[in-house]
């Protein structure tokens, strides 16, 4: 596209609709695909092209919408009080656009139009430029007709539609592309005379034509790239699409996706070389897998790191983790936020961790709490060790140091510290600190009763 045409390109985005389809007390652009709301797809793909302005019209809970963008700068928020339909919500965002701008007209219910295709339709050389698609059902949507020169004539709504017209299989995408002089021009010239009552963008078009203007349609070769969302099908639809395009170019990039149809990456995910996913595994934020990492089936990672070498089996949850090379977490394990664990860490079944550092070579490996708590090297938790970090009111810490041994079944109750080499007995409550080497045993001796009798039995 030359310099001229791109420096004055100004998004303007339509949301806003009631997306009554939904039937959702949430807007329907704030609803996620692939862990980011709609409207934000579309923010990123104009910032791509490089837009010189971006203009969203919202309406209905438009404070909602604009609290949920509150962090993105360079954006315009236009009020459009009444939905009166496409046509209408364009008008509104017209006093404040620039005469000599251009208007790259975008639904912000069609989140997945890519950078290229838009620029290739802003490159059109028209004076309106439609982008539209052959798809095989084009119930619902826009048809494009066209004149015998190959120029658009006519969008007609379905609802407005002849049986003849609705054979047509090219459809209005609703992406457009004009300059801001026609557009206000043509569209003071629409009215509500059409089954939906509504000022229906679409009929620019006819105006434009009659007003002896080129208006071109520009097919998109990807029906799914311009799919609207009205409901929650359409949404899941269009998930299973990004889902699958994010997996294609993991795999392309070397990581072994089991299953891309059981495979979700909601955010950003970075992997090193030889990882290997198993199935249903759900990567949220900004994930990075270091190499040789082999995650099992049906784990749930947010925002973490995991180091190389590193296995973590199934039906693991890690969030806001760091986890060193070559440690194995699972099954069954759950990392909370602010757990660090140092090289060759086994965090095994039922165990839970919470804000801890654990140390180089270190095992929890069954049934145990960890929380609050500093573990140096070498050291070894018993199954069913607990840290009593709470006492209803404030949090303290543990502190565990090199080479510990704590027997099974063990309350540690912070604040507390347990010194190098120690040993703990086995079902100790642990309520003073333990010094360097000792063996410290803190419960009831057992004892016996000979000759024992049971009672009788109850009648
Ligand atoms: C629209 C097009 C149709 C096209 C289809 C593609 C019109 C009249 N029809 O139909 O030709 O095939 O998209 O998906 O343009 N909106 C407002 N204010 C309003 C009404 C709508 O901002 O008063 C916004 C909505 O939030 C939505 C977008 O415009 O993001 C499209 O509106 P929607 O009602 O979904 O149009 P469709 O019936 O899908
Ligand atoms: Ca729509």
């Amino acid at each position: 596209m030359p310099e001229s045409k791109r420096t004055k390109l100004v998004a303007c985005i339509l949301a806003a609709g009631m997306g009554t389809r939904m039937r959702s007390s949430m807007p329907k652009v704030l609803h996620t695909l692939a862990g980011k709301p709609l409207l934000e797809h579309l923010l990123d793909t104009v910032k791509q092209l490089g837009v010189h302005e971006t203009h969203v019209v919202i309406g209905t809970q438009a404070e909602q919408i604009e609290q949920a963008f509150a962090h993105m700068d360079n954006l315009n928020w236009v009020c459009q009080a009444e939905q009166l339909g496409t046509g209408h919500a364009v008008m509104q965002a017209m006093s404040t656009i620039a005469d000599d701008a251009r208007v790259l007209i975008l639904l912000g219910d069609a989140p997945l139009v890519s950078a290229d295709t838009l620029e290739r339709l802003a490159a059109a050389d028209s004076d309106l430029a439609v982008l539209s698609v052959d798809v095989d059902d084009p119930s619902n949507y826009g048809r494009i007709l066209r004149g015998a020169d190959g120029h658009v004539e006519r969008i007609v709504e379905e609802r407005d539609a002849s049986e003849q017209e609705k054979q047509i299989r090219e459809i209005n995408t609703g992406v457009m592309v004009a300059s801001a002089t026609y557009l206000s021009r043509w569209l003071s010239e629409i009215d509500t005379n059409n089954d939906q009552k509504e000022y229906l963008l679409t009929d620019i078009v006819e105006v434009a034509a009659n007003d002896n203007k080129k208006v071109l349609a520009i097919k998109s070769s990807d029906p799914d790239e311009v799919k609207g969302i009205n409901n929650f099908s359409q949404l899941a639809y269009l998930e299973r699409v990004l889902q699958r395009r994010q997996a294609e170019a993991l795999m392309a990039a070397g990581v072994k996706i089991m299953d891309p149809s059981r495979f979700d990456v909601r955010g950003e995910l970075e992997a090193g070389h030889d990882v290997i996913i198993d199935v249903n595994n759900i990567f949220e934020g900004r994930n990075i897998l270091g190499n040789k990492v082999t995650i099992g089936a049906n784990c749930t990672i947010r925002d973490s790191r995991i180091g190389d070498n590193c296995i973590i089996k199934p039906n693991t949850i890690i969030e806001e983790s760091l986890v060193g090379n070559d440690c194995s977490v699972g099954p069954y394990a759950r990392l909370r936020p602010g757990t660090e664990l140092a090289p060759e860490v086994a965090v095994g079944n039922f165990v839970e961790v919470k804000k801890s550092k654990i140390g180089q070579g270190s095992k929890a490996s069954h049934l145990a709490y960890l929380g609050d708590t500093t573990i140096g090297r070498g050291v070894n938790i018993g199954a069913g060790t607990i840290t009593c970090n709470y006492d209803g009111v404030n949090k303290f810490e543990t502190h565990i140091d090199d080479y510990v041994f704590v027997g099974s079944n063990t309350a540690l109750v912070a604040p507390v510290t347990i010194g190098e080499g120690a040993t703990i007995g086995a079902g100790s409550t642990i309520t003073r600190n333990v010094d360097k080497g000792v063996l410290a045993i803190g419960r009831e001796r057992q004892k016996t009763i000979e000759n024992w009798k049971k009672g009788p039995k109850a009648s």
